[in-house]
């Protein structure tokens, strides 16, 4: 079964090819990728409006990419699958048009997939697939949750942010630095020349006891500091500032993590969405868990940021489980606003149309 998959619930147009197997995991066999992140960096953020129009600029050319890529037509696509959810509402209804044209015009069903879901799954995709139960810590530009996997499509949430995502106390943090957007790999970069202990930061939460984050604090700290530096700032004030910052947004992500291990007594960590292709945070969290004989598992590089891979994955994954929520009926809505945890309650859940099982 070949399933193509759309997203473009923010600011990059993600599109990929993924085949199911009847003796392995779902193999990728095309994906192309186009990110808004320029043509953003003037407004110091993503404009939703700029974003829905160019995705539809894109993600045609990109699905045509995708195809020779694979060397497959477009009538050799059995499911085509997108973005239903959580994101910006209008570039997620250009996915989900996109994609129940392509459907309509092939008489083929669609499926509206979970963006944290993608991430959740994005593993599968690096071969070394992570068995169940799994921890997942999802780190994006807008969520910081601490979920309990107990299959596809099973998800307890442990813990989330109460205030900020960690992305956007990248985010922020950059943009208080003068570093363009996305900040959260510039501060990263940045923060690889700095010294992480000249400025005390707070570690919100730290010690909660919980498995809850907050990081609008940590910002307010960051712009403090940023003030008192002032608009003439040399460069290792600044790197140091930025490498404080990265240290106190790892320093928690990393503890709550280890927690979750401990209170679960499970010893599989997956890290997806944006921020865990942060290379500090990578190497401690590997620390971390080695004292705990657990193991760390992390989607490819390329594959920890938005991209289509995990939706066309996250569908072939459901489709396999007989957890699709596929139409055939030419209708689809999107959801902007989409708790992961409905997934578990079987409120997306309905049953594979014949011409898929
Ligand atoms: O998962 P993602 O691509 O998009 C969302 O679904 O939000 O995550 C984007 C977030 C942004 O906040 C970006 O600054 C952050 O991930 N990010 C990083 C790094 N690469 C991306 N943060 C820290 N270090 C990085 N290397
Ligand atoms: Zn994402």
């Amino acid at each position: 079964m070949n399933v193509l998959g759309i997203e473009s619930s923010c600011d990059e147009t993600g599109v990929a090819l993924v085949q199911t197997r009847a003796d392995g995991p779902p193999r990728l066999l095309g994906e192309a990728l186009h990110s808004q992140a320029e043509m953003h960096q003037a407004y110091g953020g993503v404009v939703p409006e700029l974003a829905s129009r160019d995705h539809i600029r894109r993600v045609l050319p990109l699905a045509r990419q995708v195809l020779s890529q694979s060397g497959l037509a477009l009538a050799d696509v059995d499911l085509v699958a997108y973005t239903r959810g959580p994101g910006l509402a209008g570039a997620l209804l250009v996915g989900a048009g996109v994609a129940v044209a392509l459907g309509a015009a092939l008489g083929r069903p669609t499926m509206g997939v979970h963006h944290l879901e993608g991430h959740l799954l994005s593993p599968f995709l690096a071969g070394e697939t992570p068995q169940f139960p799994f921890v997942a810590l999802l780190v994006s530009g807008g969520h910081t949750q601490l979920m309990r996997v107990d299959a596809v499509g099973d998800y307890t949430l442990l813990g989330e942010t109460i205030d900020d995502a960690a992305g956007e106390a990248f985010d922020k943090s950059a943009k208080l630095l003068g570093l363009g957007y996305p900040g959260g790999p510039a501060l990263a970069r940045m923060a690889a020349f700095g010294d992480d202990k000249a400025f005390a930061l707070p570690r919100p939460l730290l010690h909660s006891g919980d498995l809850d984050f907050s990081f609008a604090g940590l910002k307010t700290a960051v712009m403090t500091q940023a003030k008192k530096l002032g608009p003439n700032v040399c460069e290792q004030s600044r790197a140091d500032l930025a490498a404080s910052t990265q240290a106190a947004i790892v320093d928690v992500l990393v503890a709550k993590s280890l927690r979750a291990l401990k209170d679960t007594g499970i010893r599989r960590l997956v890290v997806a969405g944006g921020v865990g292709a942060n290379l500090r945070l990578r190497e401690q969290l590997d620390a971390g868990a080695a004292k705990l004989r657990a193991t760390v598992h992390y989607p490819p590089l390329a594959l920890c940021t938005d991209n289509g891979a995990m939706i066309a994955l996250a569908a072939a994954l459901r489709l396999e489980r007989g957890l699709a929520h596929t139409r055939d009926d030419g209708g689809f809505d999107v959801r902007p606003r989409w708790p992961l945890e409905e997934l578990s309650s079987g409120q997306a859940a309905s049953t594979v149309p014949a011409a898929l099982s």
